[in-house]
């Protein structure tokens, strides 16, 4: 049978219950017998269900047939050290895990490293314990960093240990209190060996490992769909989407969502459905009609991948500034009114941290 859209409604498991006419116990009892297809959701620290499993379930099973989805069995996985807990057993603190976003967008110029780093600033300055990892070979994030990373060898590039499969943590640098991946242009060879390698889930791996010192990983991608965009696209939970409120950007928008549904297609067996937490317009220009139009067609994208649009940044030269200094934005320009377009953002998509600031 036909997978199903990844942008599928799901169910909670009480609402389930509810539609089955069952207790809570007694889907979970199908559910561990492996009846019923159930999937965690590390984000919102919940089970779900999608409708199509549950109609399916409703109409064959009750009776011995097999769920059509082959998730891993929930049992093993609620067994395991770190696995999803059993339901009423979810973790209620905010933040206590880590949130994994990919910034991605495969236009060029868009703002993803911009983003990248003053998200990032944004989050550190509120006390989150932020990683940023560097995937262009272009090396700009590292470059607004003020990290230099072509004067950085090889083997101090966060990518080394992910693309040789080297048993060894990757390096990781500091700048404005940010934990720092950097990248530069050995990562084209990089992403050749990660293609031989043949283990698509070699950065998830390698980010599950790393993952639990930080609050917030934040990956700026590269603007080209290639192995090293499918690994990162297989290990974040969330997506989040810059734009330029330009048609031509807005047009490309179609792509990223052609790659969003691939994406979860690879996703199916091993993972949740990507959480798309929002689209950014950004180098936004609010005296342009033009943008100000545009952005109603980023609503309506935003529509379609159930999601929503963030608070635009405004085009501000201070921003090509910060980076031509290295520097956050905040750092470089605290008084620029871009930034409280960040804070807006952040606050957006982290109300649990808003409150810290
Ligand atoms: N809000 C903004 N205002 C003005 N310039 C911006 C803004 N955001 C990004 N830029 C500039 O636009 C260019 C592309 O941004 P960048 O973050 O490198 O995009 P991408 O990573 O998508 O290629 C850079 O020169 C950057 O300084
Ligand atoms: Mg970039």
């Amino acid at each position: 049978m036909e997978n199903p859209s990844p942008f599928e409604p799901r169910l909670t498991l009480q609402e389930s219950a509810g539609r089955l006419r069952l207790t809570d116990k007694r889907v979970w009892q199908f559910i561990e017998q492996g009846r019923l297809a159930a999937h965690y959701d590390r984000t919102l620290h919940r089970w779900f269900v999608f409708e199509s499993d549950l109609q399916e379930f409703a109409q064959t099973a009750r009776g011995p047939g097999r769920p059509r989805r082959t998730t891993p069995s929930p049992v093993s996985q609620s067994n395991k050290d770190g696995g999803p807990p059993k339901p009423g057993q979810e973790r209620k603190t905010p933040m206590a895990e880590t949130r994994t976003l990919a910034v991605f967008n495969q236009a060029g110029g868009v703002g993803k490293s911009t983003t990248t780093r003053d998200l990032g600033y944004e989050l550190a300055t509120r006390g989150q314990r932020v990683l940023v990892i560097d995937a262009d070979s272009q090396g700009s994030l590292s470059d607004f960093l003020g990290l230099d990373p072509y004067g950085k060898p090889e083997a101090e590039i966060f990518w080394t240990a992910v693309c040789a499969d080297m048993d060894t943590v990757p390096p990781l640098a500091t700048a404005f209190g940010l934990t720092v991946g950097v990248s530069n242009l050995s990562l084209i060879e990089g992403i050749e060996r990660l293609e031989r390698m043949k283990d698509h889930l070699r950065f998830l791996k390698v980010l599950d490992g790393i993952k639990a010192d930080f609050d917030v990983v934040l990956i700026d991608c590269p603007p080209s769909v290639s192995e090293m965009t499918v690994q990162i696209l297989l290990a974040v939970d969330e997506l989040l989407i810059p734009v330029q409120p330009e048609q031509k950007a807005i047009a490309g928008l179609v792509i990223v969502q052609k790659e969003i549904i691939k994406a979860n297609k690879r996703r199916l067996r091993i993972q949740n459905p990507l959480r798309i937490s929002g689209i950014v317009p950004t180098i936004f220009n609010p005296n342009l009609s033009v943008h100000l139009n545009n952005l109603k067609y980023i609503e309506t994208i935003a529509q379609t991948l159930r999601c929503p649009v963030l608070p635009a940044v405004r085009r501000l030269t201070a921003v090509t500034e910060a980076s031509t200094y290295g520097q956050p934005l905040k750092v470089y320009k605290p008084s620029s009114p871009a930034n409280d377009d960040m804070a807006r953002i952040v606050d957006c998509l982290f109300a649990e941290t808003a409150a810290s600031v």
